[in-house]
């Protein structure tokens, strides 16, 4: 079974369906570490509840990016991770870990790249008048949401509804959708 780590800042509700997926058996993974940078972030809880190992490092309490990584990267190697899912991870990843898990990296975003890369992309959307709205799971590179698709799922939007409504749409759709993707790329 592959050994996943997943990279999380924020809420974490990504990964804990990701988490459900495993614990449901609708995917084959060893979900073995949690990645977070932010000390505050609700995720933690989530993977504590879950006896899932986590790996909680502040990137202002090292000199550079690339030392940063390397002291992630050994814990990756500890766990013996091969394979990188990032689940609202707000960071670019370096060339440290970019080098190292080459092809083995992937992130959901919110919206149907590649429009509204990077912060706040439904907002974004909204702003632009967009007319569908979706989830985009990708490889990633070194830019910020930039790397080739692997799948998207969009839906039409009246300009009614209101933000709230949409985001929850958003996120139903990506609970259903990284799991399902993570299924069929590591097996
Ligand atoms: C998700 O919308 C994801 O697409 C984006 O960041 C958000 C993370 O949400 N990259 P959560 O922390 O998984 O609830």
């Amino acid at each position: 079974m592959r050994k996943l780590a997943v990279f999380a800042s924020g809420n974490g509700s990504n990964f804990q369906a990701i988490a459900d997926s495993i614990n449901q058996q609708t995917l084959n993974a060893d979900l073995v570490l949690l990645v977070c940078d932010n000390p505050n972030a609700g995720v933690i809880e989530r993977a504590n509840k879950m006896g899932i190992t986590t790996c909680v490092l502040s990137p202002k309490d090292f000199d550079n990016k690339a030392a940063y990584e390397q002291q992630v990267l050994q814990q990756l190697a500890q766990h013996q991770v091969d394979f990188i899912a990032l689940a609202g991870y707000m960071r670019l990843i370096g060339s440290t870990l970019l080098t190292a898990y080459q092809g083995r990296i992937v992130n959901i975003h919110p919206s149907l790249l590649p429009d509204f890369k990077g912060k706040d992309a439904i907002e974004q959307a909204l702003n632009a008048g967009a007319k569908r709205i979706g989830v985009t799971i990708h490889y990633v590179d070194e830019g910020m949401d930039t790397g080739d698709i692997i799948q998207q799922e969009g839906f039409a939007i009246t300009g009614e509804e209101t933000q709230a409504e949409i985001e929850q749409q958003v996120h139903r759709i990506e609970h259903r959708l990284y799991p399902q993707c993570l299924q069929a790329l590591l097996n």
